[in-house]
């Protein structure tokens, strides 16, 4: 029953939809001001093609938790404001050195390293900015809470941490899965994770449906840097809109290169089933999410 209303789902009009809800908030919330340079780089990123994943989940949540989109909208921009500064810093020539990156040249080709970086900085403090002085309409514990997690997912807790030891862990060939674990679910995880938690804090969720919409969040997270690992071996740049083949290159640790490729596609598999079952209790009104999750595996993108 679960699995046909969410075949009944049409995913790529809601994605569709989304998406142009939140690059028009992204293009509101961010305009172009003064001095230009920063805001330019800042918007270059910000606004490029992207599939705006992390706040389409926030605005799901939020939903399945009782609230409305409008309420986690500005939550739903911050996410994407921080995802796209830890694109700008992983891109760095010190970190990933990357040249192309949401179907365009890399911030730092553009604007140079020190403008990137501090394009990232702004970003990162503008989401916070952005959270506190947008939500009015939702009580100040609930701003708190999530102004509080998402600094948490995003610092060495969260994705600067992931990010340390996937640096460290480049050119090894001693690493193992409990490492690369930890990695995939710091660098990757802990946002998405967020995304989806913020949302139904934002709602008033109870625990108990906070804690059920984490475990889901959790499985899809790894699931989608399992699958970023294959594309970057199986995907082109084309479809990407980065360069593709970077990982075996650059001697990174990643699930194919533990496990192999076949491998890495049945836990990508497992763990997408896992975060169905997490949200198995609820009715047409999760269908969002469950689409989502089979998306992630079945990107090409
Ligand atoms: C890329 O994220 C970085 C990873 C965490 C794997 P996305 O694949 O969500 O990139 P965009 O936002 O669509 O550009
Ligand atoms: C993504 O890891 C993690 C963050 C950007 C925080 P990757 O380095 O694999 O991401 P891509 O492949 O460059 O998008
Ligand atoms: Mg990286
Ligand atoms: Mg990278
Ligand atoms: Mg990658």
């Amino acid at each position: 029953m679960v699995a046909s209303s969410s075949l009944r789902f049409d995913l790529k009009s809601y994605l569709k939809e989304r998406q142009r809800q939140v690059e028009a908030a992204l293009n509101a919330i961010l305009p172009p001001q003064d001095p230009p340079l920063i805001y330019e780089s800042m918007r270059y990123s910000l606004l490029a093609e992207g599939k705006r994943l992390r706040p389409i989940l926030c605005l799901a949540s939020c939903e399945l938790a009782g609230g409305t989109a409008a309420i986690a909208l500005p939550t739903a921009c911050a996410l994407e404001m921080v995802h796209t500064m830890s694109l700008i810093h992983d891109d760095l020539p010190s970190m990933d050195n990357d040249d192309f990156r949401r179907g365009r040249p890399t911030n730092h080709k553009v604007y140079g390293e020190d403008i990137a970086i501090l394009a990232g900085d702004a970003l990162l403090t503008y989401a916070f900015e952005a959270i506190a002085r947008h939500t009015p309409e939702v009580p100040a514990d609930r701003v708190l809470k999530v102004i509080a997690a998402l600094a948490r997912a995003v610092g060495a807790e969260g994705l600067v941490g992931g990010q340390v030891v996937d640096l460290q862990s480049e050119g090894r060939d001693d690493v193992n899965l409990e490492t690369l674990h930890y990695i995939h679910t710091h660098k990757t995880g802990a946002l998405l994770e967020v995304s989806v938690v913020s949302g139904a804090i934002l709602a008033g969720a109870s625990e108990e449906l906070q804690e059920q919409l984490r475990t889901y969040a959790q499985k899809i997270g790894l699931a989608f840097q399992v699958i970023d690992d294959i594309l970057d071996i199986t995907a082109t740049a084309e479809e990407l809109g980065k360069t593709a083949g970077k990982d075996l290159a650059a001697k990174k640790a990643t699930y194919p290169s533990l496990l192999g490729l076949d491998a890495s596609r049945e836990y990508a598999d497992q763990l997408i089933t896992e975060a169905k079952a997490a949200i198995a209790a609820f009715g047409a009104e999760a269908d969002p999410l469950r689409a989502i999750a089979d998306y992630i595996t079945a990107r090409k993108h």
